[in-house]
């Protein structure tokens, strides 16, 4: 590992060189692969004379500026640096560079997955292929040329438009692709295999024909319809929602099992785990289904934030992310079912991104400095991101916030830009200063929101107060700015009014008049904010039954739920209101995939990061005394609910029968709390006759968890109808990993030696080793055995790829706020890791991060 080096935004420097053009010829082998590359630069800045190339582990064959070939004297090779020394103002720099793709299982720049030659290059992967200016503000037109055996890889693709094709070699030939568009290094794709594919055609709203292409293992050609449906669902959306269309004469997306995020937005050619692919009934989830859908837009969607657009530099990732899930998000609630959306995303942000903002990892969206950048896809840069780009969106209103994308796009396109830049678009084109609201890109930590109601003769006011959590290292932050949905209904539950609030100082207050009885207080509706409200008393049972805000009443169901169990694990009994209140949302005709969300009860996460010292075990204890009370008092009902909704001869995929599994399933799960035979053999039943794999897994994951004997049956017949489909064996990884029973552990250690396991493909990983560092239970068991099981992975994967290693160090993120028992545990582990030989700076980044924090 090279010296481990923090790198700062405030030491930002514009480029001294630009690259005018790129002219790239691949040629590859079995054992190697070959690189030249020819370069026409200039210098921005004519004092500087060394021209110093970002250059990994690259051997290098031969260094030629215009027509003279460079002898020993001429560059060095220091620090992952190439350095060429005395360069001209212009010049044509040509360099021819060996690389071994077939060894590389970091799964950055040119390696394989499987028999398939691809390209991972963001964030700094392009300088483990060929030295080069390897950062976003150095934008070039590619030209590329692969060169391969005919037989073993017939397909050859790289960025851009196709434009010749060289079969002269005998058994190889040669694929010629330009791009047009000039673009940083981190968007270059490449991609050679004997590949099976799908074709279709759209044309843009002004006439534009578009050739689409998705390739796969040969086999999967039938798997691709639904990610080939979601593509020109999202080039339309696009188009009418942002004016924005597709740009080049070919689309092409490649899906591979061995990679380390979901997909990527390389130009032309995306190239995606095949998990956000490849889909069936037989096979995928209505839940795959649906991640597939959304990712397939993102990906598209960035071919104008991120693509077109850019970032100056990596702290301005959020640049291109926040906005774009922002915006694949509003594809799938224009989709979908707008509030079942709203809510899962709020949920997940809430899972992860709340618990990364309160843990030794927080960072702001737009973080500060970082030592390895690939430690920043984070939920938080991601998720609150897109929060940020709403909480404008909601500032500006629909009609400002299109005025605003519309000037940002003819502002600054085909450059690489900062956040600044984007925010002084959103403001310029509304009028709207948001010199207040920058501060959610640069303060770290969720905020909170103190609610006091009063009422007095006809006035209900509302006293707020803002709370702002320390940084990490313990400096005070200042308060926001920002949106706050809010109504007020009266007796019958009708709305009075609906505002949304400015809020912008620590202390605040609301005075609504006129009105007759004190009403009641319906608060952040939407989601409106991503901060965490707190209010003494407040009422739930009257929400749950009449809030017209779809996500408020959620919130309200989901809070008298919490409610009940911190009374539960006082020792306080179960409060009989919650139950009444359950069952009025039982008997609701509503949507149901939404009703589907109103019944689910809070998570073991969720009730953990309310807690100042975390302890699991009452935590399940008090849930599971809840669910078994709820599932003995209503199993009449939710028995009804099942039977009317299970189908189990039914693979549709219309939202109507999506939403009944959803409501089926949930029902199930609430059922199986009793450990009863009849339910036991209800989700056998399901598993042996259902057509869908949303309903096996939800059987199997119920069986796995109540009824050992039946589970086994079960999963054994799971595993040898599914075990040559990786994806499905994930599921299956995962469910045992996830398991309540015990032995878990024992379990999980066993599957390593499982002949589908492999540790070099991160989908498998993180299915096994992932999912059991997230399972409360046992990867906190009180002999600490959990815990240094994980940390064997993360010193053993840490060797085999970086990024899956630091990855799994989130398990431990929790660290500061477990007992001191499980510290201690835990301590050991974390300094056994960060001790460890020759560890990556993506590791050592996050361990250190943890340790530091709370020093016992
Ligand atoms: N840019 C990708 C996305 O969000 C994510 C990604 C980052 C993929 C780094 C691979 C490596 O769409
Ligand atoms: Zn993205």
């Amino acid at each position: 590992m090279s010296e481990i080096k923090t790198i700062h935004l405030k030491e930002y420097k514009k480029p001294a060189f630009s690259i005018e053009s790129v002219n790239l010829t691949f040629e590859l082998f079995e054992e190697y692969a070959l690189v030249s590359n020819i370069m026409s630069i200039k210098k921005i800045d004519e004092t500087q004379s060394i021209l110093s190339l970002d250059s990994i582990d690259l051997e290098l064959k031969e260094l030629w500026i215009n027509d003279l070939q460079l002898s020993d004297s001429r560059y060095t090779i220091e620090d992952e640096k190439l350095n060429v020394l005395n360069v001209p103002s212009a010049f044509t720099l040509k360099i021819i560079n060996k690389i071994y793709p077939q060894n590389n299982t970091e799964l950055e720049g040119l390696y394989k997955s499987g028999t398939i030659f691809c390209t991972q290059n963001e964030p700094e992967g392009f300088r483990c292929i060929t030295p080069y200016l390897d950062r976003p503000d150095v934008m070039s037109v590619f030209t590329t040329t692969v060169i391969a055996d005919k037989e073993l890889y017939p397909v050859l693709l790289s960025n851009g438009n196709k434009t010749q094709c060289h079969d002269s070699f005998d058994s190889r030939h040669g694929v010629t692709w330009e791009d047009p568009h000039p673009k940083p290094s981190y968007l270059f794709a490449l991609v050679a295999g004997d590949l099976g594919s799908i074709s279709d055609e759209y044309t843009t709203a002004s006439g534009e024909y578009v050739e689409l292409n998705i390739y796969c293992d040969k086999g999967n050609e039938s798997k691709c319809h639904h990610a080939m449906k979601s593509l020109k669902e999202a080039m339309l959306w696009d188009e009418e929602k942002y004016g924005r269309e597709y740009d080049l004469e070919i689309y092409n997306i490649v899906a591979v099992d061995s990679f380390n995020m979901g997909a990527m937005e390389n130009k032309g050619l995306n190239i995606f785990n095949s998990a956000y692919v490849l889909a069936d009934t037989d096979t995928a989830s209505d839940a795959n289904y649906m991640g597939i859908q959304s990712v397939i837009a993102h990906e598209y969607f960035h071919n104008w934030t991120g693509n077109r657009i850019t970032c100056r530099d990596w702290f301005q990732l959020t640049l291109k992310e926040g906005l774009t899930v922002f915006r694949d998000q509003c594809f799938s609630s224009d989709l979908n079912s707008s509030e079942v959306q709203r809510i899962e995303d709020v949920k997940a942000l809430r899972e992860r991104q709340f618990v990364e903002d309160a843990s030794p990892t927080a960072h702001p969206i737009q973080p500060k400095s970082y030592i390895s950048m690939n430690n920043f896809y984070t939920s938080t840069v991601y998720e609150k991101g897109a929060e940020v780009i709403r909480m404008i969106h909601t500032l500006l209103g629909e009609e400002n916030y299109r005025k605003a994308t519309d000037l940002y796009f003819e502002t600054f396109d085909g450059q690489a830009v900062t956040t600044e830049d984007f925010l002084w678009a959103m403001s310029e084109a509304s009028g709207v200063d948001l010199s207040a609201f920058k501060l959610w890109y640069h303060q770290s930590g969720t905020p909170k929101l103190e609610v006091k109601e009063s009422y007095n003769n006809g006035v209900f006011t509302l006293s707020l107060k803002q709370i702002i959590p320390d940084t990490v290292s313990g400096k005070t932050q200042q308060v926001y700015f920002y949106p706050l949905k809010m109504a007020l209904l009266d007796e019958n539950g009708i709305e009075l009014l609906e505002k949304t609030l400015l809020i912008s100082k620590e202390l605040e207050e609301f005075s609504f008049e006129g009105l007759s009885t004190k009403p009641t207080l319906s608060i952040n509706r939407d989601f409106c904010a991503p901060i965490i409200i707190e209010e003494e008393h407040s009422n739930f049972s009257f929400l749950m039954k009449h809030d017209t805000n779809s996500f408020v009443k959620y919130e309200a169901a989901q809070s008298f739920a919490i409610e009940t169990i911190e009374a539960l694990m006082r020792n306080e009994g179960l409060n009989e209101e919650y139950i009444e209140a359950y069952g009025h949302l039982l008997d609701l005709d509503i949507d149901l995939s939404y009703k589907a969300l109103l019944l689910e009860l809070p998570s073991v996460s969720t009730l953990m990061q309310r807690m100042s010292i975390v302890d699991f075990e009452p935590i399940y204890k008090a849930k599971e005394e809840l669910s078994l009370r709820l599932a003995t008092v209503f199993k009449e009902k939710l028995l009804n609910i099942y039977t009317q909704n299970h189908f189990a001869k039914s693979v549709e995929l219309d939202a109507l029968s999506m939403s009944q599994r959803a409501i089926k399933n949930r029902v199930l799960r609430a059922l199986s709390s009793l450990e009863s035979q009849d339910i036991t053999l209800l989700a056998k039943t399901q598993y042996e006759e259902s057509l869908t794999m949303t309903d096996r897994v939800v059987a199997l994951d119920i069986l796995e968890n109540t009824h050992p004997t039946f589970a086994q049956v079960a999963l054994r017949d799971f595993y040898a109808k599914y075990k040559n489909e990786t994806l499905v064996m994930n599921k299956y990884f995962s469910i045992l990993a996830a398991s309540d029973r015990e032995g878990t552990l024992q379990r999980v250690v066993a599957l390593q030696n499982d002949e589908v396991y492999d540790e070099k493909v991160p989908n498998l990983v993180r299915s096994l080793v992932g999912v059991f560092a997230r399972n409360y239970k046992h990867f906190h068991s009180k002999d600490g055995a959990g815990y240094s099981f994980v940390a064997n992975k993360i010193i053993e994967i840490d060797k085999i790829n970086p990024q899956m290693a630091s990855g799994l160090c989130g398990a431990f993120k929790i660290y500061n706020k477990m007992n001191d028992i499980s510290q201690t545990l835990m301590k050991v582990e974390l300094e056994r890791i960060i001790s460890t030989q020759e560890l990556s700076k993506n590791s050592f980044e996050i361990i250190s991060k943890i340790l530091k924090i709370n020093k016992k």
